[in-house]
């Protein structure tokens, strides 16, 4: 299982984009959170913004969408050429019937959980989603700290993931850094959101490998984990 790390351009410098994400080509996605002051008490961008994203960033877009009603406003996403777009479970209408939409359209499809949500919903539908989105604050802003109670959940699921074979992506949002990123990894994640700790280092590039080694030295299925999981799984 490879460590992706997706820098978030919240902690970028808004007025000097372009050199921004030609900072970032190191990286496996570029991470666009698109706030709308509703689902969220903070406002960035939208789809028009996100097309000159996605026309000038040396790699594909992550997008992560907290705004309400994304049934009417998702698919917009993934039309303009977004890798990936995620919703939010705590607004969706129909999630699973959007996941298939933006799959149609090309899309990878995203389900986003709050720290509060229950991940149980989602267990029985893994395959519908290629990525869940485990966030590790609330979110709305960049700089907050990680929360260490939803490991329980990133638990759950790589768990369920692994024993039905799925592909599912997992990823984490909020609070990533050196210190937070290896409990990610060892709960199960395989895909990193990291904000301030990419952007706002000196040497982007340094920062993003060295994020990459340490979830890569401590993700769940690195050679050898097979051992602890197989030591957990007979507890
Ligand atoms: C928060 C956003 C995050 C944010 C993470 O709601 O979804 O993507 O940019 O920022 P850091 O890594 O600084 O916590
Ligand atoms: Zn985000």
């Amino acid at each position: 299982m490879t460590a992706r790390i997706n820098p978030s351009i919240l902690s970028a410098d808004f007025a000097n984009m372009q050199a921004e994400l030609g900072r970032i080509a190191a990286a496996d996605f570029v991470h666009v959170d698109v706030m709308d002051n509703h689902f969220v008490p903070n406002l960035t961008f939208g789809q028009q913004m996100v097309e000159r994203v996605q026309a000038t960033s040396p790699v594909p877009l992550d997008v992560h969408l907290m705004i309400d009603d994304p049934d009417r406003w998702a698919p917009g996403y993934a039309e303009i050429g977004a890798a990936s777009v995620t919703f939010h479970l705590e607004a969706a209408g129909e999630p699973i019937a959007l996941a298939r939409h933006l799959r149609e359209i090309g899309a990878r499809a995203g389900v986003a959980i709050k720290p509060g949500t229950d991940v149980d919903p989602l267990l029985d539908y893994l395959d519908e989603f290629d990525q869940i989105l485990v966030m590790t604050v609330e979110p709305g802003f960049g700089g907050q700290s990680f929360i260490p109670g939803t490991m329980h959940k990133l638990q759950q699921l790589r768990k369920k993931a692994d024993k039905a074979g799925s592909a599912v992506w997992l990823q984490v949002d909020g609070g990533i850094q050196p210190g937070t990123i290896e409990q990610a990894a060892e709960a199960g994640a395989d895909t990193f959101v990291a904000g301030s700790a990419v952007f706002g280092q000196e040497n982007v590039e340094k920062a993003i490998g060295d994020l990459r080694a340490l979830a890569q030295a401590h993700v769940h299925g690195r050679p050898g984990a097979g051992m602890d999981r197989a030591v957990s799984a007979s507890r």
